[in-house]
């Protein structure tokens, strides 16, 4: 454990390292629970940084995409910002066009977690987000443990608990480039998404409510596509979101932890799968990112200079009573898991 800098209170900010006995190392800040390095092996065993984000503290503090952070109460978007429950109407920061996303103005991504435990491979973060905050109901205890598998994975446990009727959808938001942390373009990249169907989205990407089989669209990726292969087609739903960034609904065959994606990387051989007992994957190409912002070692991040493999509970679930349910209940404890393992292909 180390410091990794102070906020403007004067709070300090850790950073802890994780590391398995194969080498494997991730770097975590208490400071939005942020995955700020993650180094795995190529084909030849060179380590290297395939997630994007900052140095410092500061470049963190500046603002930034959601790089590598904990994304709550609700990961991804809920259309009006605003939802009923109960019979209750909530109404939630719109910070993103009439929108809100990724929990509103301070979502958990800006908290400095409290440490709850931590050993060489494992870090236990805590948050305790008070009745009505972003205003969202209940008293939400929230708790994501970190750990660096012998198997090369980065496994993440997510819980919390609440004292009123509240809605929960907690993500990681890493963006990956498995060969040179974002130095460029990750459309030579090849990825398979165990889905049959996704959430189609209207222009400001909130779902429809439609299960769209991907059967003849460039949202099939059931066998291995490169990236770049459709990113650019003339189809309306990769238009309203300036290439990919939808929400795959995951074939599943049961409530345990099960492949939604893989994604292989030629150059390096490095290969990423991302295993999850959610229902649904967030994939997101860095349509948005533009070439502002310089992160590690002076890298400026260009358009698609990452994916993001948010796995998480549909878009607008609040609002979709058809959609698997978001509500958590005084009483019930909600627990997700999901896992960035990496391995290679010679
Ligand atoms: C998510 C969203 C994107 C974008 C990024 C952050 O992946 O779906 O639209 O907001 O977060 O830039």
């Amino acid at each position: 454990m180390e410091t990794f800098g102070k906020l403007p209170s004067g709070e300090e900010v850790k950073i802890f390292t994780l590391t398995n006995e194969a080498g494997m190392e991730a770097r975590i800040t208490t400071y939005g629970g942020i995955v700020v390095s993650l180094e795995v092996p190529d084909r030849q065993g060179r380590l290297g940084d395939v997630v994007l984000g900052f140095d410092t503290l500061d470049g963190y503090l500046k603002g930034h995409p959601y790089f590598g952070a904990i994304v709550g109460r609700y990961g991804n978007r809920i259309g009006g910002a605003q939802f009923t429950l109960d019979g209750v109407t909530y109404k939630l920061a719109a910070n993103n066009g009439p929108n809100h996303l990724h929990g509103g103005i301070e979502g958990f991504d800006k908290k400095n977690w409290k440490v709850e435990a931590a050993d060489g491979s494992s870090l236990t973060l805590g948050y305790v987000s008070p009745d009505g905050e972003e205003g969202y109901p209940g008293t939400l205890r929230t708790r994501v443990t970190y750990t660096v598998t012998p198997d090369n994975g980065l496994r993440i446990d997510y819980e919390a608990t609440t004292d009123k009727p509240t809605v929960v959808n907690l993500t990681n938001h890493s963006y990956f480039n498995l060969k040179d942390a974002g130095a460029t373009p990750i459309l030579d990249h090849e990825i398979m998404i165990n889905a049959d169907r996704f959430t189609p989205v209207d222009e400001t990407l909130i779902p429809t409510g439609e299960l769209r089989p991907v059967e003849g669209t460039p949202f099939d990726f059931r066998e291995p596509h490169k990236i770049g292969e459709r990113i650019d087609a003339d189809d309306e739903q990769i238009r309203f979101g300036g290439g990919y960034d939808h929400n795959f609904v995951l074939n599943r065959t049961g409530e345990g932890l099960e492949l939604a994606a893989r994604v292989y990387e030629p150059a390096t051989g490095r290969v990423l799968e991302v295993l999850t007992t959610e229902p649904g994957v967030q994939f997101y190409t860095g349509n948005f990112l533009d070439g502002t912002l310089e992160g590690k070692g002076g890298i400026r991040y260009q358009k698609r200079a990452a994916f993001c493999l948010e796995t998480q509970h549909f878009p607008d679930s609040p609002n979709k009573p058809q959609f698997p349910s978001v509500v958590l209940r005084p009483g019930e404890t909600y627990r997700t898991t999901t896992v960035y393992r990496f391995s290679v292909k010679k």
